[in-house]
């Protein structure tokens, strides 16, 4: 008698060579990248590590627009500013979709919020954040007074360290993340509070998994890695947290709403909701509001806490332009006790010194990948409706047919002979298109303000002994500095 696996054996030994096969014939219509293995795809290219110079060779031999497989997905990666242009920028509706990651598909069995969200909940709830943010930033000066009450804190976090080596990274992400709490839920919190403390190791929990070869399996292998233990089973408890959290504060918001006078984005959400309560097409409720507070969360304070601390290396790393910096905020501020985000047009030099740092060390040098909601033609190729689109950021912060020192520290990128500001269409580190970064301008405004602030109180120096400080950034879900001691010095200006 036939035993049972001689024939289920050779069934599935078919059925994937017929699968391959199929993948082999479909990867004629994408642009060109490295050779497909049966179930892995190109990932063998990544045998030794990811690296950033793994982008740059693929690119450099196969053009600015490749295709690497995934284990059966195609991801089209567009590389410099003439690609990226013709792509997410010049089709900015064909490519407003987010893939559905396997994680999210197979742990939440739906989509919800903004920044994992397509169709008509994106739309939606992108509509309602730029028009919030709008609110609250503009006229109403909602987020500058909120940042500016961190900055007085950060400052005095700084001012307890009395000049002696100190890392600044709690301080920094503190600060950062109580701005998008102040913002999304109407307080700040103390430094010490055990609920902030679980907030931002779950924020720390999940950047790591983001791009760890686990999260990487569980995209191929969604059925397996869902039954198997692992660090994906511990970031699902902790999101899970985190939304349960935003619905706690929802209906403290509901139970003391100031209907007139909306002071954070529970209260604009819960205005909006009552607006649209009657539009049988709305996607306005509650599980995507809490969703939404957390992805804010989840998508400011990394990224911003990781500028500034590249800030602060920098101007150590180039004093000379620490220096030219404090100058200017002298020259132009004088003996004035506060900073506004409006001075930033009368501070060119450090403007360009914050786009600079946000160029030379841009955070997610891969964007958040895009989905193509259409059939579209992009540079002479035909991508069809359905494909994952990545960004590779770097590749266009760093584009050497548009930057005049690509690799260099150069606050010049942005000043004019004349010292004027000038801005750069290639400078992209929040993305662009339909899907631009919600909180560019929140995270401009914060850098500007906690920048100024902090320069105009201390001066930066390495520790004594210490020659110089690492500039190369470590690799993760954002691209943070190795961890560093620096002094802070008061100035006595003020
Ligand atoms: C220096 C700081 C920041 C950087 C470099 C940054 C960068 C980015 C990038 C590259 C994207 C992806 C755009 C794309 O899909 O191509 C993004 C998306 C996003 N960011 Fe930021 N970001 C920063 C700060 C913030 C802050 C402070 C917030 C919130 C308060 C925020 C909220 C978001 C959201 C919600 C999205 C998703 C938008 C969508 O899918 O429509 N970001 N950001």
């Amino acid at each position: 008698m036939v035993e049972f696996w001689e024939l289920v054996l050779p069934l599935l030994l078919g059925l994937l060579i017929l699968q391959y096969l199929k993948q082999l014939w479909s990867s004629r219509n994408y642009p060109p990248g490295p050779f497909q293995l049966p179930i892995i795809g190109g990932i063998w290219w990544m045998a030794a590590g990811f690296s950033h110079d793994i982008l740059t060779k693929l690119a450099k031999q196969y053009g600015n627009i490749y295709t690497f497989w995934l284990g059966p997905q195609p991801v089209v990666i567009l590389s410099g500013y003439q690609a990226v242009k013709e792509g997410i920028i010049d089709h900015p509706d064909d490519f407003n979709g987010r893939p559905v990651s396997a994680y999210i598909a197979t742990e939440l069995k739906r989509t919800v919020g903004v920044l994992f969200a397509s169709g008509e909940i994106w739309k939606q709830h992108r509509r309602f954040g730029v028009v919030t943010m709008r609110k609250m930033g503009v006229g109403r000066k909602i987020m500058e007074n909120q940042i500016e009450v961190e900055a007085k804190h950060l400052v005095e976090a700084f001012a307890c360290t009395k000049g002696q080596p100190y890392n600044p990274l709690l301080a920094i992400t503190n600060a950062v993340s109580n701005v998008i709490c102040a913002v999304a839920f109407g307080y700040r919190y103390s430094a010490e509070d055990e609920e902030f403390k679980g907030k931002l190791e779950a924020m720390e929990m999940m950047g790591k998994y983001a791009t760890s070869i686990v999260a990487l399996v569980y995209e191929i292998f969604p059925w397996m890695m869902h039954r198997l233990p692992g660090p994906h089973q511990k970031v699902f408890h902790l999101l899970k947290r985190e939304i349960s959290f935003a619905v706690g504060e929802i209906e403290r918001h509901r139970e003391h709403q100031n209907k007139h006078e909306p002071q954070d984005i529970i209260d604009f959400y819960l205005l909006q909701l009552e607006k649209s309560k009657d539009d049988p097409s709305s996607t306005y409720n509650d599980d995507n509001m809490s969703y939404f507070l957390t992805e804010l969360f989840i998508a400011g304070t990394e990224t911003t806490a990781t500028s500034l601390q590249w800030a602060l290396l920098f101007m150590v790393a180039y004093p000379e332009v620490q220096e030219k910096v404090c100058r200017e905020m002298e020259e132009v501020l004088g003996s004035s006790e506060s900073v506004s985000y409006q001075d930033q047009k009368n501070l060119p030099f450090t403007n360009a010194v914050i786009h600079e740092i946000l160029r030379a060390r841009y955070v997610l040098f891969l964007a958040i990948p895009r989905e193509c909601v259409n059939d579209v033609k992009i540079c002479g190729f035909h991508i069809p409706k359905g494909t994952f689109v990545v960004t590779d950021l770097r590749s266009v912060l760093l584009d050497p047919t548009r930057w005049e020192t690509p690799e260099e520290f150069n606050p010049h990128h942005f000043l004019d002979k004349e010292g004027n500001f000038v801005a750069r269409e290639e400078f992209l580190p929040f993305g662009a298109g339909a899907r631009v970064c919600l909180g560019e301008q929140l995270a401009k405004m914060e850098l500007f303000l906690f920048f100024t602030h902090l320069l105009r109180t201390f001066k930066f120096q390495l520790p004594e002994g210490v020659k110089e400080l690492r500039k190369e950034p470590v690799l993760g879900f954002s691209l943070h500095p190795h961890p560093y001691k620096i002094c802070a010095i008061p100035r006595n200006v003020k």
